[in-house]
């Protein structure tokens, strides 16, 4: 009896194995993997593809990437091919509006309910993510991790040096500036126009709080309003306090500077804490400090880079297996630990992530989730390209009244207010 069931195992095994490496036998030719983790922010995408080809080794992977932080470049590149007929295979784009707002609306994407149906990922990912991934008519793409955007980066041997606490408000950035300034240090380091509208959210979120802060993208509150010119003239006094240089600067420059002791901050996402700690081996803890941006603690803004099936891919099938390595278990947990960003899924081992990504867990799971402007989650990309040039008029002016009436144009324009 024993003998025959451990053949029936044995059987079982073979069935599936087999069946398993002809899925995999039937994934061949290319796959193009569109997006922006070029030069140093590449490790984390390397890995995971590195693990696609270890399953399915007769597909050539191709990592088409186009340099620059946030997508600036790539996104006008990938409008271009999807606008021409000639997708990639697969690309990055941020859950919420710039998905949805974007590529969903203008029928690019396919459905992938489905998938979620095979893949049983319904309670893998929480569910806040699902309202940014979905609208009545399906799902869109798959997630790959999640950012938190408002985080203020430091190295803690040098705040001691120059004899500087964190600051958890403003008022409290302001009483330590001019400090900071008297040493030579420059507070709060920023970089090119992208990097400002990050800073921006950051400010906005302090300022308005989360419920105001939602209301502002749903329409609710009016970018006239006083509360929301309030924010551009807090901007405006902030950036008294930040490098003459900014607009030259990628965001890895801006984190340089901080790690170099130029400047004593960085409000940026958690790339930051990957960057530091894989590329220039600064680490969590010892190496640097983190903290919410000023005024922020209690709110996490998140946002989620993910990959779907654009209409027309060329491989289909290759995309899928893509999609599939990229949700699973294994898939997450070889991407985010070199990415600085959460996995996505709500089953992942702790034990795979450094110290500030543990702490960004948790505070995902405690906090109030709002969703980042500059990191697509709420705003499409038509107001997304107007309000780069509404920021640019501001630095150059900081006029906010008349920063406040553009961006209102700007959301009637882009469908984003009335
Ligand atoms: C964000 C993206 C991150 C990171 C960052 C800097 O938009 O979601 O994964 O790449 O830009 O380029």
């Amino acid at each position: 009896m024993k003998k025959y069931r451990w053949l029936s195992v044995a059987l079982c095994l073979v069935l599936v194995l087999g069946l398993g490496a002809a899925a995999s036998a039937a994934v061949e030719g290319e796959l193009e993997i569109f997006s922006w983790w070029a030069g140093d922010e590449g490790p984390a995408l390397e890995a995971l593809i590195a693990l696609y080809e270890s399953k399915y080794p007769n597909v050539t992977v191709i990592n088409a990437t186009v340099t620059g932080g946030s997508g600036v470049n790539a996104k006008a590149v990938l409008k271009t091919r999807m606008l021409g007929g000639d997708p990639p295979d697969s690309f990055q784009v941020h859950a919420g509006q710039e998905l949805i707002g974007t590529w969903v609306v203008a029928d690019r994407m396919e459905d992938l309910t489905w998938l979620f149906e095979e893949e049983d990922w319904f309670d893998a990912f929480p569910e806040d993510l699902f309202g940014l991934l979905s609208t009545e008519e399906g799902i869109w793409s798959v997630p790959v991790n999640i950012h938190r955007s408002n985080v203020l980066y430091f190295i803690p041997e040098n705040l001691e040096k120059w004899g500087v606490e964190a600051p958890q408000t403003w008022d409290e950035f302001f009483e330590i500036a001019p400090k900071l300034v008297e040493q030579g240090v420059i507070p709060l380091s920023v970089g090119e126009n992208w990097t400002a509208t990050h800073l921006w959210e950051s400010v906005a979120l302090a300022v308005l709080g989360p419920d105001k802060y939602s209301d502002l993208w749903a329409g609710k509150l009016a970018w006239t309003s006083p509360e929301v010119i309030e924010v551009w003239e807090l901007f405006g006094r902030i950036l008294e306090y930040t490098n003459s240089d900014a607009p030259s600067l990628s965001w890895q420059q801006a984190t340089d500077m901080v790690v170099e002791g130029q400047a004593a901050f960085n409000i940026m996402g958690d790339w930051a804490s990957g960057y530091m700690s894989v590329t220039l081996n600064v680490k969590p803890g010892d190496g640097y400090g983190w903290a919410a941006s000023p005024g922020t603690a209690g709110v996490f803004m998140a946002l989620s880079d993910s990959f779907g099936i654009p209409v027309g891919c060329p491989n289909r099938e290759n995309t899928i297996a893509w999609l599939k390595t990229i949700g699973s278990l294994e898939g997450q947990d070889t991407f985010n630990p070199l990415k600085g960003s959460i996995s996505a899924r709500v089953d992942s081992d702790l034990s795979k992530y450094d110290l500030y990504l543990q702490s960004a867990a948790r505070d995902y799971q405690n906090d109030r989730i709002v969703g980042s402007l500059a990191h697509g989650v709420v705003a499409n990309e038509r107001f997304m390209n107007d309000f780069a040039t509404v920021m640019d008029i501001f630095l150059a002016n900081r006029d906010a009244r008349a920063a406040s009436n553009a961006a209102h144009v700007v959301a009637v324009q882009s469908g984003m207010a009335q």
